[in-house]
């Protein structure tokens, strides 16, 4: 496998479970080094797609390489390379830290085991790894679990909703330490999450998964520039909405009342006023809309059950 290789990359994966197509002919390539956020509501198919790229479901049809490697095929050659965490990580609550993970280092063999005290130290539990997991709070379960994955040295994480049950500060604990392994260890992160401010946080591209089709994916920026736009009050606005039609970088609009929306970058709001003064149009106030990757997500969805309605 050589750098431009994609690190996962499907072909139209597909799970059914009787009548219920839980993952829909999804396509998406994870590149080197990238923190890849697969964003969706619950039941949007996330856990379902992850358990498919790590073995544990077979695809009904498409498929699927994780680091070059056929899923249906050799990917226990490719799950060497893998570190995951699927729901909480089971840990022994009698047992501390530092013996959950010699544990799991003695099923993955080699020398596992002397990694243990810089994984201990990589996810913030220094001082606590003799403790008992009993003691550790939640937060500290999960980072524990976030060292299990990282035994081994793994090229890829793959972490489904990996800050589920923590509070705020262990989410933001969370999030900066998968920043870090991204930024300065050069590994491969692909993470699920039902939350969007945390994939805007954290993520360098986004997928969009609802009811087990991918949306939306790209880069967290042009998403969210895509979705920006402004707001003009207007005497006359079906005049204006039609000058503003003939500007090319303006995308669409819709207008309520006096008030007329367009889908442009609100940067480009003095060449708007510009175009429209040229029709003695002059609005009474104009603002910008800026869009959070929230209201493309609802935008998205609503598009999408609007043209199932119909
Ligand atoms: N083993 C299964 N048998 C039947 N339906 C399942 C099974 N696993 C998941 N599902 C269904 O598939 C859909 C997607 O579930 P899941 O992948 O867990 O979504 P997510 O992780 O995004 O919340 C849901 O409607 C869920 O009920
Ligand atoms: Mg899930």
């Amino acid at each position: 496998m050589n750098s431009s290789t994609p690190v996962i990359r499907t072909h139209d994966l597909t799970k059914r479970f009787k009548k219920l197509t839980a993952v829909d002919e999804v396509n998406f390539e994870v590149h080197q080094g990238e923190v890849f956020g697969f964003l969706g509501p619950n039941g949007a198919g996330k856990t379902t797609t992850i358990a498919m790229l790590l073995g544990l479901v077979r695809p009904t049809t498409g498929s699927a390489e994780v680091l070059g490697h056929d899923i249906r095929r050799d990917l226990s050659v490719a799950l060497r390379r893998v570190g995951a965490i699927v729901e909480t990580p089971a840990f022994y609550p009698y047992m501390s830290g530092i013996d959950n993970l010699r544990l799991f280092a003695r099923i993955d063999g080699g020398d596992t085991e002397k990694q243990i005290p810089a994984i201990i130290e990589q996810v913030g539990l220094k001082g606590r790894g003799k403790d008992k997991v009993g003691t550790y709070s939640q937060g500290m379960r999960q980072r524990l679990g976030l060292g299990a994955a990282l035994l081994g040295g793994p090229e890829l994480l793959i972490l489904d909703e990996p800050t589920n049950g923590l509070d705020p500060a262990g989410m933001q604990e969370m999030r900066v330490l998968i920043r870090r392994l991204s930024d300065e260890e050069g590994k491969t992160v692909f993470l699920s999450s039902h939350l969007l401010h945390e994939v805007e946080q954290v993520c360098d591209r986004v997928l969009i998964l609802n009811k087990g089709q991918v949306i939306a994916q790209g880069e967290v920026e042009e998403l969210l520039s895509q979705a920006h736009a402004l707001e003009l009050r207007i005497e006359g606005v079906e005049k204006a909405a039609e000058v503003l039609s003939n500007l090319d970088w303006v995308q669409g609009t819709s207008h309520e009342g006096d008030w007329l929306h367009i889908q442009a970058p609100p940067e480009r709001a003095p060449e708007l006023l510009s175009a429209l003064a040229s029709h003695s149009l002059f609005p009474f106030e104009v603002r910008p809309i800026v869009s959070t990757l929230e209201s493309v997500f609802l935008d998205l969805t609503n598009e999408r059950a609007e043209e199932t309605d119909a």
